[in-house]
């Protein structure tokens, strides 16, 4: 019998090692970091982990101090053609506001150097890959903040890139446009191209990445599938998630760390916790608190989120 062969995708990117330093303050420590065509990768990380400086060298605006970044096999910083294979969707909406998506479009087009003849058709392809086709004819200034972001993504992929890189897609776009990007890019990832995305947003990430990779000072602290690493990092451990009816008062706050509560959000009066016993734990710690005189408006047993993988990563560095 023969074996078959395993045939490993050809990256599209590959970082090496990639040191940076901006004046003496090192930044970049030795990022390795791969992507194939086709996957969808988020790089996580606290503010200052250097999500922003690796983008910078992906994209040949930053030479690094040491370490190498390839493009389809270049580097970008020397040979502009690699560069060409990229798609930046920035931050910022980077799109002529007073202009209209299908005229934004064509614009990025011409700067890419897509022949004048060949410009309709790439406009119309962008405008189908991220659903903005309905509002072709609407000035940028008018759209919602999810057309937005959506028409920021067509400017990226107007020039057919193999890597787009998506930085912070969903800061201004509420749940239902979060829906329609999170699947504008599960499409582009459906016709082959690697999608890079730096985000805060661990629910998004958690649903769309097939990657996920936790940059902390510099350096790449975990990285893997989601799914996996929270199983690697959790075993049988479910998070209890208490929602109480009102903000407890300090006697109540303490009580809570006693019950190995922490606090989840800010916003909503929520408290969580991991217990291997799951949903016979929540029963008990619903009769404690409502003993305590904190009432539970609602408890919830579930998988382990990113969220708490990445709580963990940050505890870890901490005791390290
Ligand atoms: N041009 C610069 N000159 C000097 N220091 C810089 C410069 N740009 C960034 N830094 C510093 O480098 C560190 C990493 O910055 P970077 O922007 O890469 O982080 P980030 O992970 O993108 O953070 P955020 O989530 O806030 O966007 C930070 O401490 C930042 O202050
Ligand atoms: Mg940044």
């Amino acid at each position: 019998m023969t074996a078959t062969p395993i045939l490993t995708p050809t990256p599209i990117l590959t970082v090496a090692g990639v040191v940076h330093a901006y004046g003496d303050k090192p930044v970049l420590r030795g990022v390795d970091l791969t992507l194939t065509p086709g996957e969808i990768y988020a790089l996580l990380g606290p503010n200052g982990a250097g999500k922003t400086t690796l983008i910078k060298t992906i994209c040949g605006r930053l030479r690094p101090d040491a370490g190498t970044v390839a493009l389809k096999g270049q580097d970008p910083a020397r040979v502009p053609a690699a560069r060409a294979c990229l798609g930046l969707a920035p931050q910022e909406i980077a799109l002529y506001g007073h202009l209209t998506v299908a005229e934004n479009l064509a614009a990025f087009a011409s700067l890419a150097g897509i022949a004048a003849k060949a410009v309709p058709a790439a406009v119309e392809r962008a405008l189908t890959l991220t659903r903005t086709v309905d509002r072709a004819h609407v000035p940028i200034r008018h759209l919602s903040g999810g057309y937005q972001r959506r028409a920021n993504i067509a400017a990226a992929i107007v020039h057919q890139p193999s890597l787009l890189i998506l930085d912070e897609p969903t800061v201004g776009v509420d749940v239902d446009a979060r829906e329609a990007l999170d699947a504008v890019v599960r499409g582009l990832r459906d016709i082959g191209v690697a999608v890079l995305l730096v985000t805060h947003d661990l629910e998004q990430a958690g649903a769309l990445a097939d990657r996920v990779g936790f940059l902390r000072d510099g350096r790449m602290m975990l990285e893997g599938e989601p799914r996996a690493l929270i199983a690697e990092a959790f075993g049988v451990q479910m998070e209890v998630l208490v929602e109480l009816l009102a903000e407890p008062d300090a006697a109540g706050e303490l009580r809570l760390a006693a019950e190995g509560l922490v606090r989840a959000t800010r916003r909503a009066h929520l408290w969580t916790r991991l217990d291997v016993d799951g949903y016979a734990a929540a029963g008990r710690l619903d009769k404690r608190l409502r003993k305590a005189g904190l009432i539970p408006r609602e408890i919830r047993v579930r998988q382990p989120s990113l969220q708490n993988l990445f709580t963990l990563v940050a505890e870890r560095k901490q005791a390290a």
